[in-house]
């Protein structure tokens, strides 16, 4: 999630229960093919503990993919940021379905379910960079169920394109997030899947809360995987059996909030984010407090990760007076 899932907090939530798989945040092939690309670059930074790690990209051009493709295939990326070892990401996940209003307007995104022919030949221009290097680099694609209105014509395309995985979020990009997510229509897919193309496995996803509705769904529509996208904010645990979340204390929240703005201010010394992004996280910690909201703005409003520390601190010591 943009913004969201950087390497931070992927090793936070890996660390309280990992999921079976992790993905970066959206990152655009044609600023990473531009003057643009060591700022984006920091988009796909990860660390040996976040694994496996699908890189997740989004643009306009066909050659910009081919040549993001093999960057991430041939593993030049991850060596530019620093992995050893020949640590590199386990696939490549093209976005085809966030609704974001200026994304569409550029024509990218959810806006390739109506134009299937620069759809075809992003696919195609990642999968050639990939089989020129890797063929085995599994190749997938992240959408929705329409632009405006549902569409399964669009499923029967991409199924065509032999992918990897597909994951499905279960509204159309005109909904956004407003409408619950409809579990039938990925079910619908599913079968699809069944009958012209069975080696692509079915991701679901759209309002999964916790690990036990994720497989109560993937057994109900015999699903390949779940993905599951807000529920880490409401608790950094989603992914166990038995997220231990309700039962933490207010003193165990502020250590977990601490243990994220410190491996925050260690990862980006140089500012590459803005500490206001932190504060998405804020209320994931901070709730059910004396004076909470007092509290939350103090933190929101804190301009340096130092200022974020010494008010948990405080916080931290006074609930133990
Ligand atoms: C703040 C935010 C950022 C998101 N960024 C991405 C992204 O970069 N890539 C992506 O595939 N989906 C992104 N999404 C969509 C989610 O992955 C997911 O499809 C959607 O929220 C529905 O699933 P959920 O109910 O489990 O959250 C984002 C969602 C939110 C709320």
């Amino acid at each position: 999630m943009d913004d969201v899932t950087d390497t931070v907090f992927r090793q936070i939530v890996g660390n309280c229960a990992p999921p079976d798989i992790y993905f970066t945040e959206f990152v655009n092939v044609d600023g990473l093919q531009s003057v643009g690309r060591q700022k984006l670059l920091k988009r796909l930074q990860f660390t040996p503990e976040e694994q496996p790690l699908i890189a997740q990209i989004w643009g306009k051009t066909p050659e910009n993919y081919y040549k993001t493709a093999k960057e991430i295939v041939d593993g030049s990326f991850a060596k530019e940021l620093g992995l050893k070892n020949g640590l590199n990401f386990a696939g490549i996940d093209i976005n085809m379905g966030c609704p974001d209003k200026a994304v569409l307007k550029n024509g990218c995104c959810a806006a390739l379910i109506d134009n299937r022919v620069l759809a075809g030949e992003i696919i195609e221009a990642v999968k050639r960079a990939v089989e020129e290097i890797n063929p085995n680099f599994p190749v997938s694609v992240k959408t929705r169920v329409g632009l405006k209105v549902v569409d399964l014509s669009w499923f029967e395309f991409l199924l065509k394109h032999k992918l990897n995985m597909l994951t499905i979020h279960g509204r159309t990009a005109k909904q956004m997030s407003k409408v619950p997510a409809d579990w039938d229509l990925i079910g619908e897919v599913r079968k699809m899947r069944d009958v012209l193309c069975p080696e692509t496995k079915i991701v679901g996803n759209g309002d999964v809360m916790n690990r036990e509705q994720g497989e109560e769904l993937a057994k109900k529509y015999k699903l390949d995987g779940i993905m599951i996208g807000r529920g880490v904010f409401h608790d950094p645990f989603v992914f166990s059996a038995e997220s231990p979340w309700e039962t933490y204390s207010k003193e165990q929240r502020i250590e977990l909030y601490t243990k994220h703005v410190k491996l925050f201010a260690k990862t980006w010394q140089n500012n590459e984010r803005s500490v206001k992004t932190l504060n998405k996280f804020c209320k994931i910690y901070i709730q059910n407090f004396p004076g909470v909201k007092e509290l939350r703005e103090k933190l929101m409003n804190a301009n340096l990760t130092d200022e974020l520390l010494m008010l948990l601190e405080n916080k931290k010591a006074s609930l133990s007076d």
